[in-house]
Parts: structure tokens; C-alpha cells; sequence
């Protein structure tokens, strides 16, 4: 896949662009001189942002898609064209897959996995009915690639299912638009600093009462040194990214240590095979 060698005159429009990762590859993209648009279910953070950036934005529930289309319309009017999206709205829950109800399910699926699909279908019109390529990132997670071996005790299985679901989603748009030039790579982030925590609890729907509670306490503790140890800021993640995109990278991940893990499952998977007669 060809990657973006020059971002700058380039402009981005960012789902979940008003804090941690998102506003962190807005301004790293404005400091390689590309134009950016945010956009964000949160008003607060996303004017602070979009002020201390000078750019444009617009409040967007990425679950919605007829507010997609029209951020995406918007995004188009104001730049005067959007080279790259980055799907990067998420949410974080913890749960089980045996115990968590099916609303919290709704909820995390519908912004993390139909929110990608909403931004790139509105994205993908818009390029074809303008004859411009233009390039994907869709923001997945160290939980697109495994289940983590350190978070295995603290379930986040639904939230696993849904990042799976973003490479996936990353697969079947390269499938479908790489044979028409436009790129797609999957931001796979270990952990980063950012508000995730306190942002996934404020998008909840009313409906669904406080989130689920995260329990350190089943992590060995030296699981959870390790955790804490591993946060990178989110301005390293979006430059980890930047360098994923320039390179064309389908996946890109952010911490060396996630490939224990990756080739864990693939060893796993390369098994089965041994047992076909
Ligand atoms: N922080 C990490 O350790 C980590 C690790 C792996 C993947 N990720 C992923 O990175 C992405 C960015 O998360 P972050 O860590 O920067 O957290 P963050 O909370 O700082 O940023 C996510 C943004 O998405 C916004 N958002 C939430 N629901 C939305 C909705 N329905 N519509 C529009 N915007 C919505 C939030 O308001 C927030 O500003 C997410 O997809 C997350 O799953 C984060």
C-alpha cells in the first residue's frame, strides 16, 4: 500500500478528535502543516481542543449515522476536501462476556464498531463521487491483534470483540478500496494516557446507569507494574502512527511487547492445522 509521503496541504478529519489519541494526531498533523477538522460527542473538550488548535470542528455522535454524513459533509465544505479520516471515536468497557447485559453490548458495538463503519462509508462516497484517493486510519487496539495475556484476568471481552471487529472492518476496506488506490491502515495502540475512562463513562447513554467497575484486584501484581509502566504518552502514540502511515503499514502497533502476544495466537492457529489428516 502506497503510504502518505508528505502530509503537508494534506487535511484530516478525526472522529473522537477532542482528547487523548485523536487530538494528539490533530495536532501532529497540523505540525506537518496538513489542515485538520475534529469532531467528538464531547462540547467541552472538543471546543477546548479545536480552540487551543485553531480548527474547525463539530460536535458527532459517531453511532448516528445520518450525524456522521453530515460531519463528513461538513468536514469536506470547510477544508475543501478530506484526504485522510481517522476513525478513532471509541469507548472502553470492562465486562464479561457471560455477565455484561445486552445494552452495554449496544453501546460499546455501536460506537466502536458501527461508528468506524458510519465514518468510512460517508468517507468513501465522498471520494468516489469526487474521483480523489485518500487514506483510512482506523484506531483499533492492542485488542484487535489478541486478548492481551496481561489483561486476561480483568475482563474487557466486549471491548476486545469490538476492536477485533475494527481490524476486521480495516480487512474488508482494504478488500474493497485498495484496488482503487486509497490506503487503510489499523492503529493498534497498547496502553496510552488519555481520558478514556472518564470520556467512555460521560458517553454512556443516561439509560445505562454507571459503567461496569474496573477489578485490579484479580491482576498479579506484577501484571499491573507492567501496565503502569507501559502508558505512552498519547503524542508518542500519533507520532507511532504518522511513521505507520508514512510506511503505508496496514497495522500499526505501538509497544514491541504486543507481538508476545501476536505470536501466541498465531502459533495457536498454526497448531490446529497439524491436527488435518
Ligand atoms: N488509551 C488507550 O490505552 C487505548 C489503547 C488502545 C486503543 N485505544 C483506542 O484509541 C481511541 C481513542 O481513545 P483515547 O484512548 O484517546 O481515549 P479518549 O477518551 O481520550 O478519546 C476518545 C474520544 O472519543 C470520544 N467519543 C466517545 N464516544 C463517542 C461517540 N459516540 N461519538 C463521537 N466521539 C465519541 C470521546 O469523547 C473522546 O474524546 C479509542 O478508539 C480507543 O478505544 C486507546
Amino acid at each position: 500500500m502506497p503510504g502518505i509521503d508528505d502530509f503537508d496541504g494534506k487535511t484530516a478529519l478525526i472522529t473522537g478528535g477532542a482528547d487523548g489519541i485523536g487530538a494528539a494526531l490533530a495536532q501532529a498533523f497540523q505540525a506537518e502543516g496538513a489542515k485538520v477538522f475534529v469532531s467528538d460527542i464531547h462540547e467541552e473538550n472538543l471546543k477546548a481542543t479545536a480552540q487551543r488548535l485553531g480548527c474547525p470542528s463539530a460536535l458527532c455522535d459517531v453511532a448516528d449515522a445520518d450525524a456522521v454524513e453530515a460531519v463528513v459533509e461538513q468536514a469536506w465544505n470547510e477544508l475543501g476536501s478530506v484526504d485522510l479520516v481517522c476513525a478513532n471515536a471509541g469507548v472502553a468497557l470492562f465486562g464479561s462476556i457471560l455477565e455484561t447485559p445486552r445494552e452495554e453490548f449496544d453501546f460499546c458495538f455501536g460506537v466502536n464498531v458501527h461508528g468506524v463503519v458510519h465514518t468510512v462509508r460517508a468517507q468513501a462516497r465522498k471520494l468516489r463521487e469526487t474521483g480523489r484517493t485518500g487514506t483510512f486510519l482506523l484506531t483499533g487496539s492492542e485488542h484487535s491483534l489478541s486478548l492481551p495475556a496481561y489483561l486476561r484476568p480483568v475482563p474487557m471481552h466486549v471491548y476486545t470483540m469490538t476492536k477485533h471487529s475494527v481490524l476486521a472492518i480495516g480487512e474488508g476496506l482494504r478488500a474493497e478500496l485498495g484496488p482503487e488506490g486509497h490506503g487503510v491502515s489499523v492503529l493498534c495502540p497498547g496502553p496510552v494516557t488519555s481520558g478514556l475512562a472518564e470520556n467512555s463513562t460521560s458517553a454512556r447513554p443516561d439509560s445505562l446507569g454507571d459503567p461496569p467497575n474496573l477489578d485490579m484486584s484479580k491482576m498479579e501484581p506484577k501484571a499491573i507494574e507492567a501496565l503502569m509502566t507501559a502508558y505512552l504518552p498519547s503524542e508518542k502514540a500519533a507520532a507511532i502512527a504518522l511513521r505507520g502511515l508514512r510506511a503505508g503499514a496496514f497495522v500499526i502497533p505501538t509497544h514491541a511487547f504486543q507481538k508476545d502476544d501476536v505470536d501466541a495466537r498465531y502459533q495457536e492457529m498454526v497448531a490446529g492445522f497439524d491436527l488435518i489428516e
